[in-house]
């Protein structure tokens, strides 16, 4: 199969998935479970979910249900992505090619799909009956850190919001992508990894495969940004610099933006030496992440 057929197969599974684990909109108080829906299936890329996959497979020949535990991952993602475009954060119109949540629902039924995204990520992970309940509990707390304050998504956040208007400075860059958008892409590694019960040195392997392609993904996601049309990318381009961000671009221009995210994408490839051909389809990932367009 090869790499488009093969993302194509695993966002179908990921799709399914979610649709079975997420309240149906004539669930009440619907409301709520329309917008929920309205952005899940707004059409994603869906990497974080088959990164996690990927990961269990790459440790483990059968991981059954490994999908569910995915699916937390793209909950989080969502959540983080429907807060992120709210007025008082980036205050983004468009994502995913359609109007933002909070334009289609308000913002206060925008700021509790959001909430309910969350929830819903850990009461999934709580209910995964496969695996044992030590592990459940460290995927539990994996996901929880990753998407917190101290070095996770939050924490970024806060400090991308900060930063606006800051000058753009390495340190602070590097910190802010790590943990806005890397805190996440390494923890979605380390679920799959920690639920294909990975021993400890495959388990470390995967995190710096998860840092690297982790930091590409953000370094690319500014250059498109600088680069793409919002039609292309299905939100507004050019924001970044609108708003004054500390971005790759920004800091090193798009050039060596684009060098840095090259060098990301064979430390990726280097991470993963130790699996052979059984990482093959980590490496394709790793490509795409740096090759995309949108
Ligand atoms: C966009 O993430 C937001 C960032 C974390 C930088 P994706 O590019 O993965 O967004 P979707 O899920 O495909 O819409
Ligand atoms: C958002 O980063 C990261 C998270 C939602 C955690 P951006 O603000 O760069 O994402 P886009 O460009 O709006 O998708
Ligand atoms: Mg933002
Ligand atoms: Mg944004
Ligand atoms: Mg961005």
């Amino acid at each position: 199969m090869s790499a488009k057929e093969y993302l194509e197969a695993q966002r179908r599974i990921v799709d399914a998935a979610l649709n079975r684990l997420t309240p149906a909109e004539d669930q009440p108080p619907s409301s709520i479970h329309r917008a929920m829906r309205y952005s899940l299936f707004a059409g994603g890329k869906r990497i974080r979910p088959i990164l996690c996959i990927a990961a269990a497979r790459v440790v483990s020949d059968a991981p059954t249900g490994v999908e569910e535990a995915a699916c937390a991952l793209e909950f989080i993602h969502t959540y983080s992505l429907i807060h992120d475009d709210l007025p008082a954060l980036d205050n983004d119109d468009y994502r995913r090619g359609k109007l933002t949540c909070h334009k289609v629902f308000g913002e206060a039924m925008a700021i509790l799909a959001g909430d309910a995204l969350l929830t819903l990520a850990f009461e999934v992970l709580s209910a995964l009956t496969v695996i044992d309940g030590d592990k459940r509990a460290r995927l539990v707390r994996e996901l929880a850190k990753a998407s917190g304050t101290v070095g996770g998504m939050i924490g970024g956040q806060v400090e991308d919001l900060e930063g606006e208007g800051k000058p753009a400075d390495e340190t602070l860059l590097n910190a802010i992508h790590r943990a806005k958008t890397g805190a996440l892409l390494r923890a979605s590694l380390r679920l799959g990894a920690i639920y294909g019960k990975a021993e400890a040195r495959q388990l470390s392997a995967l995190s710096k495969y998860g840092e690297h392609v982790g930091l590409a993904f953000q370094i690319v996601d500014d250059v498109l940004d600088v680069e793409q049309t919002s039609e292309a990318l299905g939100k507004t381009a050019g924001k970044d610099a609108q708003q004054k961000k500390i971005t790759f671009p920004a800091v090193y221009g798009v050039d060596e933006s684009r060098r840095m995210a090259e060098r990301e994408r064979l430390n990726a490839h280097a991470a993963v030496e130790m699996f052979g051909d059984r990482a093959n389809r980590l490496r394709e990932m790793a490509d795409f992440i740096v090759c995309r367009e949108t």
